[in-house]
């Protein structure tokens, strides 16, 4: 075990953890290169109100696909609600309607992230509390985000995230009870412009979510976020409703209590009518 000083906290960690916090350290100390960038990009929403707007072409339209630009659309939800399972059947959805399709899943999707990942879901940086943790989602986020997520939707491919910033907003702002300027500012920040174009809230009550998270996890021990009390895990199903109720352009909330074909009819159902909506956008600029 090494001892590493972070902040003013002395940590002791493994090797892994180690690398991973460096690794953390150097994307926060990014973050305000990547505020400044974020003033010169568009983001995909502000991109579909220009062509709403009927402004310029802009790299969404395309002959083949009729979305050059793929669609960005992130999974949110309780533990246990069956993401997993939903992306990988919708992901098939996509590709038979001959679009290409990136699935990933956050706290990681890029190895950057992916050492953050082990050092939040461990437990490591619970002991600095939840503005060491909300600071490292988004530097993970950040990294997801520049090497993998904006990469593949300016590339024409659909991605789908398996959690995003919906989570943090929950999970740190809400159950951590910290700072809304404190979780905008690091949003903005982590995103540079890049926001989903749709959230599928996959919306379960608690008991039946972590009775599921328990049987597939089987042996194994839950973790950081997992095996908080039964209070908590309510207040963060009524907080994704609340977001959906702030946002309802964005966001869909799907009822995950029921069987896995009808989520997955319902949530193609969704996407279709996004991918249609893009679609024909496209189709009367060109004829308008
Ligand atoms: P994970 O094992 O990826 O699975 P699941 O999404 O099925 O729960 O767990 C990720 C955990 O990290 C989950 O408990 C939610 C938490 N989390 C946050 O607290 N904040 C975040 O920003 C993200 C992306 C995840």
């Amino acid at each position: 075990m090494l001892p590493v000083r972070f902040g003013t906290a002395l940590l002791r960690c493994n090797g892994c953890a180690m690398v991973s916090i460096r690794h953390a350290m150097f994307y926060i100390s990014t973050l305000s290169t990547a505020r400044l960038q974020a003033r010169n990009r568009f983001s995909t929403g502000a991109v579909r109100r220009l062509k709403c707007q009927g402004a310029h072409q802009t790299p969404e339209c395309d002959g083949n696909t009729g979305l050059q630009r793929g669609l960005f659309i992130t999974f949110e939800g309780g533990e246990g609600a069956g993401k997993s399972t939903q992306i990988t059947r919708l992901a098939k959805h996509i590709r038979k309607r001959r679009l290409p399709v990136v699935t990933t899943r956050e706290p990681g999707g890029s190895p950057g992230a992916e050492a953050i990942r082990h050092v939040l879901l461990s437990g490591a940086a619970e002991t600095f509390g939840p503005a060491m943790e909300a600071i490292l989602f988004a530097a993970a986020r950040s990294d997801h985000v520049e090497q993998v997520i904006r990469p593949a939707v300016e590339n024409g491919k659909t991605v789908l995230c398996d959690r995003f910033m919906d989570s943090s907003r929950v999970y740190q702002g809400i159950t951590g009870d910290l700072d809304p300027q404190f979780m905008t500012a690091l949003e903005r920040t982590a995103l540079n412009g890049l926001y989903p174009d749709m959230t599928l809230i996959l919306d379960i009550t608690p008991e039946e979510g972590l009775r599921r998270a328990d049987e597939r996890r089987g042996k194994e021990v839950a973790d950081r976020f997992e095996k908080e009390g039964l209070a908590v895990h309510r207040r963060r199903r009524k907080a994704f409703l609340d977001i959906a109720g702030a946002e309802p352009e964005r966001c869909v909330v799907i009822d995950a209590g029921r069987d896995e074909d009808s989520i997955a009819e319902d949530i193609a159902r969704a996407v279709d009518g996004l991918i249609d909506e893009r679609r024909s956008v496209v189709k009367s600029r060109r004829h308008g």
